[in-house]
């Protein structure tokens, strides 16, 4: 456990290989994998090995790189090289299908592949590089997000927040996290509510983990529970990640994010979104166009490997839902704070 630091890198290009925290050992243990092949790192984005939008996308980038590597070895000509790692490209990109950051960080290499004169000895290396060059931009990204997250972060606030949106989700820093970490920096008397966030737990297993690590104040909580608390007057603000933002800022984040809004609407919570502007999927109008990943029964069936219900029930496992629109304040991004309706033409600017 001690070996944790926000400052850690949770996914790193090392010598050929992506070294990635393995989070599915949290918080029982702490250990790094290696991930050496392009299939690899397709099971071990699907098996939750490396989660948080923002590093699966960067997953996804080293992931390309891998399978560029692969094909380096079997002497294609360069337009075979080509469509062949777009292909791999495209399954890569099959792993999750709602978190847009690996779709955005997996185009950025195909982009790359597309418009460069290099032979393919050079793309491999460019692809490397270019990896490495999205790795050290979350950092700085997630750091901006802090920064203008912090400034509405009242004195000695209580943040809720739901699931994982820490360093564990990103490259470094964290996206939500980043909020409470800059925030904290500037008043160590703020604290935090985790929802456990079912079926996974990522709020229990990681993201309490990060903040006892970090020794910033955090209560756990079961996500029942928000509401009560928030009638009590005990929650001041929401700040909660995403993992696809619709041109319209309808959200998608982990189940059960939605419920947590409508509850913040009703007893006049702010409820904010942290996330960089690679999560805006300008692609989609609205969060109904959002494909939900649908997850395995057991997450839901059974709790650390134990059955927990009879057999013979019925499951229905979505990992993720939509926060429309209505029910956010703001969404804190790398440009600042928007407001939902301001998302298509400050983003849009942005991209040109
Ligand atoms: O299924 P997960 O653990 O990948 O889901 C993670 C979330 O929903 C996060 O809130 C989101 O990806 C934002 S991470 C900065």
């Amino acid at each position: 456990m001690t070996e944790f630091k926000s400052n850690i890198r949770t996914i790193e290009w090392i010598d050929n290989v992506s070294r990635m925290v393995d989070q599915t050992v949290i918080p029982y243990e702490f250990k790094y994998v290696d991930i050496e092949t392009g299939q690899q790192m397709y099971d071990a984005i699907q098996t939750m090995i490396v989660r948080g939008a923002p590093a699966i996308g960067i997953a996804g980038a080293h992931g390309v790189a891998l399978y560029a590597l692969e094909l380096e070895k079997e002497n294609l000509s360069n337009p075979d090289f080509i469509e062949k790692l777009i292909e791999k490209s495209n399954y890569l990109i099959s792993s999750r299908p709602t978190a847009v950051n690996l779709r955005w960080a997996v185009e950025k290499q195909i982009e790359l592949v597309k418009n460069t004169q290099s032979d393919i000895k050079g793309i491999v290396q460019e692809l490397i590089e270019n990896g490495i060059k999205l790795e050290n931009e979350d950092i700085e990204i997630n750091k901006k997000i802090g920064d203008f997250g912090a400034q509405i972060v009242p004195k000695g606030a209580t943040i809720l927040t739901h699931c994982n949106a820490g360093a564990l989700a990103t490259v470094g820093y964290g996206t939500a996290l980043g909020v409470v970490r800059s925030a904290y920096a500037k008043d160590n008397t703020i604290q935090v509510f985790a929802d456990e966030t079912r079926p996974r737990q990522q709020g229990a297993r990681i993201t309490t983990f990060e903040l006892v690590m970090d020794k910033i104040p955090v209560t756990l909580i079961t996500d029942g529970m928000c509401s009560y608390f928030m009638k009590k007057g005990m929650i001041d603000l929401v700040v909660v990640g995403a993992d696809r933002i619709a041109a319209n800022g309808d959200t998608a984040n982990k189940i059960g994010t939605y419920t947590v809004a409508i509850a913040a609407k009703y007893h006049n919570i702010p409820f904010y979104v942290a996330a960089p502007i690679s999560t805006i999927d300008l692609r989609i109008k609205t969060g109904e166009q959002i494909p939900i990943e649908e997850r395995s029964h057991e997450e839901v069936t059974n709790i650390n490997g134990k059955r927990i219900c009879a057999e013979g029930v019925n499951i229905i496992n979505p990992g993720f839902d939509v926060t429309p629109n209505d029910l956010i304040t703001g969404i804190i991004t790398e440009i600042g704070i928007l407001k939902p309706e301001e998302i298509l033409s400050k983003v849009s600017k942005q991209n040109s």
